[in-house]
């Protein structure tokens, strides 16, 4: 028999917080290392600059940073204890200030126009107040040229009974491949690639602001 949803465990996906969000966010960390691997090798070059929207407990940012010697990153997420999470899991890159965290949610992100070189974003576009806005608000703060990249786990049309419940549940907009490209190409990206991995049922997009 399927293992019934813990929503009281599940909302927290959207919002983390208190006691259930903190376990969310370590499952997330864990969780979604494969599927940000999968995304991060979608990205042809990084620059200097790197945004994570709705970074979560901060496992992405951490894992990029290795990688990464030279860059400088910034993560923001709409949950406070998410950024606290991420600050303690960056501690020496957030004292030695070569990573900044801040609360906000991402339709109205605090910094100049055309301050980073990449902005990548896993499993949150689900929860954002209007996607097509919020991309053009990414697009305002990188750089010409410069990317922006999402993956995603739960693909519209493709969704499991119990995803489908908790897509429901959460009011998470889930596209499909193609609703992902169209939200690419309204919001002004030049779309460089939109990938789905049926066997895995990942959808990652990639589009590049071109003025
Ligand atoms: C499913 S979690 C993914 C977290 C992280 N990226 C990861 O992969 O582990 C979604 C995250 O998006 C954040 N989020 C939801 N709505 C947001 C918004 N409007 N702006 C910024 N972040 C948001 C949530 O607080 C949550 O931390």
């Amino acid at each position: 028999m399927e293992r019934p949803i813990d929503f009281d465990l599940i909302r927290n996906a959207r919002f983390p917080e208190g006691e259930f969000g903190l376990r969310m966010i370590e499952g997330m960390n864990q969780g979604h290392a494969a599927l940000t691997d999968w995304g991060f090798s979608q990205v042809e070059s990084w620059g200097k600059t790197i945004l994570d929207v709705g970074c979560g407990g901060g496992a992405a940012l951490r894992k990029l940073a290795e990688a990464l010697p030279e860059a400088t990153f910034w993560g923001c997420d709409i949950s406070p204890l998410a950024v606290s999470a991420s600050v303690e899991m960056n501690r020496e890159n957030t004292l030695n200030g070569r990573m900044t965290f801040v609360v906000c949610g991402v339709s109205e992100l605090p910094f100049e126009s055309k301050k980073f070189d990449t902005v990548f974003s896993v499993e949150s576009l689900y929860f954002w107040p209007n996607p097509k806005e919020d991309l053009k608000e990414i697009s305002r703060v990188l750089k010409p040229g410069g990317r922006f990249m999402t993956v995603l786990e739960m693909v519209g049309g493709r969704l499991s009974q119990r995803h489908q419940a908790i897509a429901e549940r959460l009011e998470m907009f889930c596209p499909t491949a193609e609703e992902l490209e169209n939200l690419f190409k309204e919001s002004g990206f030049c779309v460089e690639k939109i990938l789905h991995d049926t066997e895995r049922g990942w959808l990652c997009g990639v589009g590049m602001k071109m003025n």
